[in-house]
């Protein structure tokens, strides 16, 4: 496997020279896309050949390396990740009417979930220093609460060992949210390994995109065994709604590379500067309902489809070199950014080795500081995580309120050249001053 990545990693490496050399030679206009969707080649060929496949073994075979990678017994490939979070909560037993203290600034789709299952959804509000969720108030809603779901926001471990001294001494099911967290490490070991169930997600900008689908692992057999059962009887993407998927997937891969963009950035610039969220609306998948806690668990593929399983398991192996450049290019962030008045940055809990799938600061004014970053060159977002606190039964999340208002996502995984990092954090500290000016 590894002598494989290393000769692809050759091979590719004067295609990157020759593009690195146009860009500086001004042959290639230079612009930083807010996320790349990476497909290989090898990826595309293998979802390909199965999109009209009946054959589950490569959901088997997906499913043993998935489990074989995080360190854990047993992993179900499932059709997304909400779809997972659905089904683990009722393999673990959940009733309607209980408790569940989840993350106040999350995606809509998981409140929406657990309102579906008829559960109460008891919104705890985030530790503004790293976003995730802040055990104190973990503790006031606990005594409420059968179930608490700790979600590792942007691939940022949350503080587990303190958490799980809460859930331990309430007597709350710990699940884990990893959605945004493969690759990522606490005390030593990959999250998805410290004893709890956690749910997965391969969307479409993921590390890596299955183009949806999700995982489920659990160290207990009987979950595990729960959640195949409900799978069995639910529907999956049909051969025709897996090639459109996967269509897409290709154009936002070639559309997104760094020969590409640069010559779709003047449009996007035009489109951005005009309505400062219209590409996030164009491309967005997400029903509003979710936005209003509301969801159709029969609506939901619960499968997993057999290219994604292949376009996941080709994808697999790439997971560590990916993050391993996007940590690097966080810290060489982080060192440039770091003291600037009006930038916040997210910190790290002791024991956590970030993933950092998405990295977000915190900035006054961001639609002046997204504008300044359009004309260096670097396309940001603020995404679609919300305030939960809205269309929960319980819980006031005002850091949550803040983030909502304040959060922008730096590119950082579409480049791995710490040159283009320093012109990204420089660009935002004069935007931040133009943002207060
Ligand atoms: C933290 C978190 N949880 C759950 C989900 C839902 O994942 P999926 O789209 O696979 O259902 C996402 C999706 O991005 C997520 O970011």
């Amino acid at each position: 496997m590894n002598s494989d990545l290393d000769l692809r990693d050759n091979l590719r490496f004067p295609g990157r020279s020759v593009v690195k050399l146009a860009r500086e030679l001004g042959f290639i206009p230079s612009a930083i896309p807010r996320g790349r969707v990476v497909l290989t080649p090898e990826q595309v060929l293998s979802g390909v050949e199965r999109l009209w496949s009946q054959d589950d073994r490569i959901i088997d075979a997906f499913e043993q390396a998935f489990a074989d990678y995080i360190g854990v017994p047993h992993a179900v490939g499932v059709g997304s990740a909400k779809a997972g979070l659905a089904m683990l909560l009722r393999a673990m037993g959940a009733q309607p009417g209980q408790g569940v203290i989840v993350a106040g600034y999350n995606v809509p789709e998981v409140p929406a979930v657990l309102k579906a299952l008829g559960m109460r959804v008891l919104a705890a509000d985030i530790d503004p220093t790293n976003y995730n969720i802040a055990p104190t108030q973990v503790v006031r809603y606990a005594k409420q609460a059968e179930f608490l779901i700790i979600t590792h926001l942007y691939g940022n471990p949350a503080p587990l060992n303190v958490l799980m001294d809460i859930a331990h001494a309430y007597g709350l099911k710990v699940l884990e949210d990893c959605a945004q967290a493969l690759g990522a490490g606490f005390d030593g070991k990959r999250l998805g390994a410290h004893g709890n169930p956690c749910i997965f997600s391969f969307g479409m900008m993921k590390n890596p995109t299955a183009l949806g689908g999700g995982m489920v692992t659990t160290p207990d057999p009987n979950i595990a065994r729960g959640i195949r059962d409900q799978r069995a009887g639910g529907k999956a993407l049909s051969g025709t709604e897996m090639a459109r998927k996967l269509l897409s997937g290709v154009l936002l891969s070639a559309g997104t590379s760094p020969v590409v963009f640069p010559w779709l950035f003047p449009g996007l610039k035009v489109m951005e500067r005009g309505a400062s969220d219209l590409v996030y609306r164009a491309l967005k998948s997400r029903p509003a309902q979710w936005e209003q806690g509301i969801l159709d668990l029969d609506a939901l593929d619960l499968g997993m489809h057999p290219a994604q399983a292949a376009i996941g398991l080709a994808g697999l192996g790439h997971v560590d070199r990916l993050t391993g450049a996007r940590q690097r290019m966080v810290r060489a962030l982080k060192t440039a950014l770091q003291g600037n008045e009006g930038i916040g940055l997210p910190g790290e809990v002791p024991g956590a080795r970030p993933a950092w799938t998405n990295f977000v600061v915190t900035v006054d004014n961001r639609q002046v500081v997204k504008k300044r970053m359009l004309d260096c060159g670097f396309d940001t977002t603020w995404g679609y995580l919300a305030a939960i606190d809205r269309i929960a039964h319980a819980g006031q999340c005002p850091n949550a309120r803040r983030m909502e208002q304040k959060n922008l996502y730096l590119p950082v995984g579409a480049t791995r050249n710490t040159g283009i990092i320093e012109r990204m954090a420089d660009c935002l500290v004069q935007a931040v001053r133009d943002g207060k000016a």
